[in-house]
């Protein structure tokens, strides 16, 4: 089987954490690893934050990795060529409509949560956010002058039945491998296509999923909900802008933003491939960039993810999951989940770490 990865380390920390990657890759072995540019990484040397050859590049390979994009730097930049528009094309023209943020907490980080160890110790849900509609793509937008020295700036938010169907259809598939249960998510109190979704998520539930409990729950009481009771959820599923939000609010439940994978995917082919991307929830972190303080495991996580949902190397996976969990059992920790009484290790140290307790797990 063919392993041809594209990485697109980006901007900030990403290729500091991508290092950490493309070694705990390279131990693995049987990987094709192409390298290319996104971002403002990509802007510095091309005039664009993506070029058609990298899209191509990305088209093609059997799974993307990438670290992170944006910054200071380029934050005055017109919108079409800020860092953020090279991954926002990325995930629209791969089509990677289904983005799955797990937040999983370690028993040894249970500590390092802001909320109380008893809330989150076993905590294991997953966001699945729609990822290519709703207000990030909706037409139409922009900031026009209406005269009278007033501008107007615009967004739409916007749904069809077959986006929300196909998104909700990988929460319950997911489901069924984990609790059965689903929680939808969306503001159908206040907005059409809120409306919309309920509906559409739950005729697809008495259709086809009847073994799954669904239940639909407002985003801004969601919100509330994960950070009282977090262990309520098994599988979320929401929009692409509620779903960015619960996310990050997710992360802070399990210790550290810097701990967060996600796999972005698009739809099965006939021999159930989907085109997919892998990323860190987290961005490029500029506070800390070059500094080799940022915590490599999310971008590693997220290459584990790349294992078992794109290579079916569920053995390989655990492993790397395993050896993660082995560093931070053993009180080796980065800045970002240290605690009182440990000395921070940088981001190669951390990578040397679980390299290390990948080689003692296997027996190497
Ligand atoms: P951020 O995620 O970069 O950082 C938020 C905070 O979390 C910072 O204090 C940072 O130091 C910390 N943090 C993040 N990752 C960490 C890690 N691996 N280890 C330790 N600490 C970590 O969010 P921001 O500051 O809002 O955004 C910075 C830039 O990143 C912006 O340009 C934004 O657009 C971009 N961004 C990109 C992505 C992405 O590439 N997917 C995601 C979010 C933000
Ligand atoms: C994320 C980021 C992106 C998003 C930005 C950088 C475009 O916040 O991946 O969560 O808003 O989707
Ligand atoms: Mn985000």
């Amino acid at each position: 089987m063919s392993r041809t990865v594209l990485s697109l380390p980006g901007d900030g920390i990403g290729p500091e954490v991508m290092a950490q990657v493309r070694r705990v890759l390279d131990r693995i072995g049987g990987f094709q690893i192409e390298e290319g540019l996104v971002g403002g990484a990509s802007y510095d040397a091309h005039g664009t934050p993506l070029t058609d050859d990298t899209m191509a590049a990305a088209l093609k390979a059997d799974a993307v990795l990438l670290g992170a994009v944006g910054g200071p730097k380029w934050d005055t930049l017109p919108f079409e060529v800020k860092p953020e528009r090279g991954l926002l094309r990325l995930r629209k023209d791969m089509e990677l409509f289904a983005n799955l943020r797990p937040a999983l907490v370690f028993d040894a980080l249970a500590q390092a949560s802001t909320l109380k160890t008893d809330l989150v110790r076993g905590l294991d849900l997953m966001i699945v956010r729609e990822l290519t509609g709703g207000v990030y793509f909706g037409e139409p937008r922009g900031i026009e002058d209406i005269g009278g020295g007033e501008r107007r700036g615009v967004n739409t938010q916007v749904y069809t039945t077959s986006e929300i169907v196909r998104v909700a259809r990988v929460a319950f598939d997911l489901a069924r491998k984990r609790d059965s249960r689903v929680c939808s998510v969306e503001k159908a109190n206040v907005m059409e296509s809120g409306l919309l979704w309920r509906e559409e998520v739950q005729k697809l539930r008495d259709a086809e999923y009847t073994d799954v409990a669904l239940s639909h729950m407002y985003a801004d009481n969601c919100a509330m909900q994960l950070v009282r009771a977090p262990k309520q959820f098994d599988v979320i599923v929401t929009d692409n802008l509620f779903g960015d939000l619960l996310s990050d609010c997710a992360a802070m439940l399990t210790g550290s933003l810097g701990m967060l994978p996600s796999a972005s995917l698009g739809a099965a082919d006939a021999n159930g491939r989907r085109k997919a991307l892998y990323e860190p929830v987290h961005g490029s972190a500029p506070d800390i960039a070059g500094q080799d303080k940022a915590n490599p495991m999310a971008c590693i996580l997220s290459a584990s993810m790349m294992l078992r949902y794109s290579f079916d190397m569920a053995a390989e996976a655990d492993l790397v999951d395993r050896a993660c969990q082995d560093v931070l059992n053993a009180g080796i920790r980065t800045g970002d989940i240290v605690e009182p009484g440990m000395t921070p290790v940088g981001t190669a140290a951390m990578g040397d770490a679980v390299l290390a307790a990948m080689d003692r797990l296997s027996g190497g």
